[in-house]
């Protein structure tokens, strides 16, 4: 394929020589013309580990050149990757001007080449790192400067990168995997082909998706690095070797590296993560060692408790059902439940509440009474409760009454919760704090927290 690579900096140039080592014919477009010169006379403006192989390859085959003129670019190619910097402002937004001045001349290059109805006219995908919201702002660029339209004259799609400066070309052919952001699937399966010599999962998502995943992706793995060095922190202090330790912890797929406990839905309880994390944070402080990570982990939890409270009163209904109190399916256990925050928080302001839960029986009521307000405190993690603890035994009742209620909130992971709520009616309103029925049509309003 003929490809144009606006922006040869670390993206730019080693797209361009792996494309080129892929097979397709690569012109390089960059404004800094000893950039340019210098590509051209097969000398990399950058480092990086076996580049000048690709290029000195490139070169020789004739499927690499760089120019400073993007008319000349745009007419010699059917598809253009954009890579040029996406630098912080000082506030910490993204600085889009040079995303923005390439589109601009992009569009006005654009202008001049003839589009085809009934066949995929020019492409540009952004590779360049970008928050979601960005790209209707280069599609109105685009559109304005070359008076043509997207989705018909050309098409526009994001394609991330996820490479390391470093070990840019083995990450490259070896890349996880391979995301094309766009509403159009011929569009994706076009940009695919270009990845045809690369053997990974691929997949064509909504746009924001593959401009988002870079965003989770990167503070994952900043969140990955600070997380060790925290725990790394504490154990030096407590003379135990960090780096064994994190192998081990690393041995553990099920719950350690894996999916599991990645997904969006409400907040931590139970009686050990509360418990475990508070002993750890408050030992570290004895240690003497700040870990603003580990202490600010209850704090996000919390916060995620509060946005659960916010979605319930943005209701404006003050009778509630709640439907299942422990705080996982297939265990009569409810301590840690962040629930039982909410049910506090709501009995203060003077919500009706009625509770069912499925495995709760007569026998743990009492047993529930008691722990109850120790189990709130602890939510909140002893800090600034200012509500006073409301005795929750009187508010266990039958299916049924729970099933009148105004609004009727899901807590837990429960599935076979779902049988209460096929026949509520258009009126009332489910709030799904797990998300668990996201999928379900029910008949009354459905809304989950994330
Ligand atoms: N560097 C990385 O490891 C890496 C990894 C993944 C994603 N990214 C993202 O990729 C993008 C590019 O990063 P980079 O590190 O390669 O940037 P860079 O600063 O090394 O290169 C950007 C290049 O774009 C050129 N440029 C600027 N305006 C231009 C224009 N109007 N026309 C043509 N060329 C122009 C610059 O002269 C420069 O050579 C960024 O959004 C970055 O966040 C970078």
């Amino acid at each position: 394929m003929r490809i144009s690579i606006f922006g040869l900096g670390y993206v730019g140039i080693v797209s361009a020589a792996c494309l080129s080592h892929l097979g397709h014919t690569i012109i390089g477009v960059d404004i800094a013309k000893y950039k340019v010169d210098l590509i051209n006379k097969g000398i990399l403006p950058i480092k990086e580990k076996n580049l000048d192989k690709l290029i000195s390859k490139a070169m020789r085959e004739k499927l690499l050149k760089a120019t400073t003129s993007t008319k000349d670019a745009i007419l010699s190619s059917d598809i253009s990757f954009i890579c040029v910097g996406t630098p912080p402002k000082r506030n910490g937004d993204l600085d889009l001007s040079a995303l923005e001045s390439v589109c601009g001349e992009i569009g006005s290059a654009l202008r001049a080449k003839g589009s085809k109805e009934g066949r995929l006219n020019h492409i540009i995908v952004i590779r360049s790192t970008m928050f979601p919201g960005s790209l209707s702002i280069l599609k109105n660029i685009l559109e304005k400067s070359s008076g043509k339209k997207e989705g018909l004259d050309f098409y526009l799609a994001t394609n991330p990168e996820f490479l390391r400066e470093g070990s840019a070309i083995k990450d490259f052919f070896k890349a996880p995997y391979i995301v094309v952001g766009s509403e159009n699937k011929e569009v994706g399966k076009k940009v695919f082909s270009i990845y045809s010599g690369i053997h990974t999962k691929k997949f064509i998502v909504k746009p924001e998706i593959a401009q988002m995943i870079k965003y989770a992706s990167n503070s994952f793995h900043a969140l990955k690095v600070t997380f060790a060095n925290e725990i790394g922190s504490v154990c030096k202090e407590l003379g135990i070797d960090g780096k064994k330790l994190m192998g081990l912890f690393c041995e553990d797929n099920q719950l350690n590296i894996s999916s599991y406990y990645l997904k969006p839905g409400f907040a931590y309880g139970g009686s050990c993560l509360p418990k475990d994390l508070a002993a750890l944070k408050n030992n570290a402080n004895n240690l003497k060692l700040n870990t603003p990570l580990l202490d600010s982990i209850s704090l996000s939890n919390l916060e995620h408790i509060k946005r659960g409270i916010s979605l319930i009163e943005s209701k404006k209904k003050k009778k509630i059902g709640i439907l299942g109190i422990t705080f996982k399916a297939d265990t009569d256990d409810i301590r840690g439940n962040p629930i039982l925050y909410i049910i506090n928080t709501l009995l203060n302001k003077d919500y009706k509440i009625k509770i069912f839960d499925p495995l709760i029986s007569d026998l743990n009521l009492k047993n529930i009474s008691n722990s109850y307000r120790k189990e709130v405190y602890d939510l909140v993690c002893r800090e600034n409760l200012k509500d006073k603890i409301v005795d929750i035994s009187n508010l266990f009742s039958d299916i049924d009454s729970v099933l009148k209620q105004d609004i009727i909130i899901v807590s837990n992971q429960d599935k076979s919760l779902k049988k209460y709520l096929i026949n509520l009616n258009e009126n009332q309103s489910i709030i799904d704090l797990q998300g668990i029925f996201i999928k379900e049509k029910f008949k009354s309003k459905y809304i989950s927290l994330n």
